[in-house]
Parts: C-alpha cells; sequence; structure tokens
C-alpha cells in the first residue's frame, strides 16, 4: 500500500496523512540548521530538500517531500556496520569498543587518551573506525564494501542503492580528524589494520547514497526484531541492543535531547538523514541537510517530534493502562 502527499486520511492511511502535514508545514520552514561543509560535495545539497518515509509493520509505505532522492547517509551507516561486525565476531567486539554515550562531539579525540584507545560507543568516528577495522580482520576492503553494499540492498529490496565515489574521495582527501583518530588509536593497539585501508573502507561505508523511502525499507529488522521482509537478519536480542545504543548514543552529545524530545532509538548523519525505530511499530527515514551543532539534521529531528506527538509512537508511551 502506498500513501503520497495529500492522500486519503482513514485509519489505515493515518501516518500517510500525518507524514504529509508535517511535510507541508516545514517546506517553508525559516530556520533549517546548517549544511555540512567540511566534506565539500555535502555543501552542494540544497537546504530546502526535505523528504520523509514510514514503512509499517505490515508493509505499508507511506512517503512525502523528497523521499525518493538519494542523500548521503554518512553517520547512519555505522548502524549496518555495527549489525555486520556484531555478526561476524559477536560479543568480543566489545572488548574494543564501549557502550556509553560520549557526551562528545562526534569526531571528538579527547576521551581516547584517558581511555586508552577505547571509543566510548561504536556510533562516534573513532568507535565506528574500529569496527571497519574489526570487518576487515577478515576481508579485503574491496570484499567488507560489497559486503556492505550488498548487505544494505538486500535489507531495502533495492539493488540500485550505490555508494557515491566522488563523496567517498572527498572525504579521503579532507579526512584529517580520522586520520589522527585512526593513528592514535592504532598507538593503542587498538586499530590492527593498516590505517588508510581501514578509512579507506570506512569513508566508503559513510559514502552510501539512499532515499528515505530505501533507508526506512532497510531500517526493517530493527523495527521487527531482527526479521525484514520475511528473512531473520539478527536474533531478537541483538535487534533490541541495537536499538539500545541508537536510543542512547545515535546522536552524539545530543543523544539526550533526542530521548526526550522523540523518545525512539534514532541514527543521524551530516547528509541530514536520520534513521528512527518505533518497535513493532514503523521504521522511519527523514532528510533535510541543515543541521544543529551536534551535526544532527535540524529539521529532521522537529519532523520526528511532530511525529512521535501525533502517533504516540514515543517507546515510552504506555501501551495499555
Ligand atoms: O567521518 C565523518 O566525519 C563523516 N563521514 C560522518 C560523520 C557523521 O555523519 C556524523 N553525523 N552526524
Amino acid at each position: 500500500m502506498e500513501a503520497s502527499l495529500n492522500k486519503g486520511t482513514s485509519d489505515a492511511d493515518a501516518p500517510g496523512a500525518v507524514i504529509a502535514e508535517i511535510a507541508e508545514e516545514l517546506r517553508f520552514a525559516d530556520y533549517r540548521g546548517k549544511v555540512a561543509d567540511y566534506i565539500p560535495p555535502l555543501a552542494a545539497v540544497p537546504d530546502t530538500k526535505f523528504g520523509i518515509a514510514v514503512v509499517m509493520a505490515d508493509g505499508a509505505v507511506h512517503t512525502a517531500g523528497d523521499a525518493e532522492e538519494a542523500f548521503s547517509i554518512q553517520s547512519i551507516s555505522k548502524v549496518f556496520a555495527l549489525t555486520l561486525a556484531l555478526g561476524a565476531v559477536g560479543d568480543q567486539l566489545w572488548s574494543r569498543v564501549g557502550r556509553e554515550p560520549s557526551g562528545s562531539a562526534f569526531n571528538s579525540i579527547v576521551q581516547l587518551e584517558t581511555e586508552h584507545g577505547i571509543p566510548r560507543n561504536p556510533f562516534i568516528n573513532a568507535g565506528a573506525i574500529v569496527v571497519t577495522d574489526v570487518l576487515l580482520g577478515r576481508l579485503e576492503p574491496r570484499e567488507a564494501i560489497g559486503q556492505m553494499l550488498r548487505f544494505v540492498r538486500e535489507l531495502a529490496g533495492d539493488d540500485g542503492i550505490v555508494i557515491d565515489e566522488v563523496v567517498a574521495a572527498a572525504e579521503s582527501e579532507t579526512g584529517f580528524r580520522n586520520r589522527a583518530l585512526a593513528n592514535y588509536m592504532r598507538a593503542f593497539g587498538n586499530i590492527h589494520g593498516d590505517v588508510e585501508r581501514v578509512l579507506g573502507t570506512y569513508f566508503h561505508f559513510c559514502a552510501l547514497a539512499m532515499s528515505c523511502r530505501q533507508l526506512a525499507l532497510a531500517g526493517r529488522y530493527l523495527m521487527n526484531g531482527g526479521i525484514s521482509h520475511g528473512h531473520r537478519v539478527i536474533n531478537e536480542r541483538r535487534a533490541r541492543r541495537i536499538n539500545a545504543l541508537m536510543m542512547s548514543c545515535g546522536h552524539y552529545d545530543n543523544s539526550g535531547d533526542f530521548a526526550y524530545r522523540i523518545g525512539l532509538p534514532g541514527k543521524s548523519g551530516v547528509g541530514g538523514g536520520i534513521l528512527a525505530v518505533a518497535p513493532g511499530t514503523a521504521s522511519i527515514a527523514v532528510w533535510s541537510p541543515g543541521l544543529n551543532q551536534s551535526g544532527n539534521s535540524h529539521l529532521g529531528q522537529l519532523a520526528l517530534e511532530r511525529l512521535v506527538q501525533r502517533t504516540g509512537w514515543s517507546v515510552f508511551e504506555p501501551r495499555s493502562l
């Protein structure tokens, strides 16, 4: 079933009507945040873009705005990389990366010194670089990038998903902070492989280009206790745990505020995308390129806040009284 802008208001269509309303409300918002410019191709994306897609547990897809346009998913890829790394090495991963919110910027280096090169969590840059290194313990960069691409294509049921090589190259050219993080962790023995190979792979993950529709479809396994369109991707416990990490760490030093305002597991990227999960109910992707001070989509968060207010999808909403 498909609902797009201005279509029906029946119960089944309600999420479609709500997101159409939100897209309309935010279309002319005066303050839209600031588009990331430290990766040059991202700076060229107009801040007027806004898309949202909701995939319901019964498979219904609702979209509004620029929901079919691919954007750079950036750090949202950290969720998929974590899923693959847990699949490869299981709980051994947690000897190399923590599970606590950092309270620091996504690209911060400060905690690494006192914490001996162990990043606080897999969703900050340092953590995702370690996760990538773990994947490269068993695969060549080319194979790991291929595995990631096949994984997201399978999750979304869409072979049209690609990696934007222009973005990957630009990240490499400007990735001085990530190089510092990787080299610093290498000094502590927490990067095992060649730093340039690890970073090249990490940059390709970040450069995945997906639309809101593709991203919301890819998030189904987190909504459905590990199952995506009939296929088990991970077990239920692992899905619950990834959701917990998204709730506590998915928005960096803005994670507490995201939990307070929206109350859903979510993961942001500097391309302006957010993947949010209402377990058992919906997988949601929203995109608006303008960012807040922590590097999270300003209007994306506002849209999710309004969606949750109008649907009661927060995980903190009492289900039965
Ligand atoms: O490594 C970086 O800085 C980017 N490729 C990803 C950062 C990011 O998306 C932070 N998210 N909000």
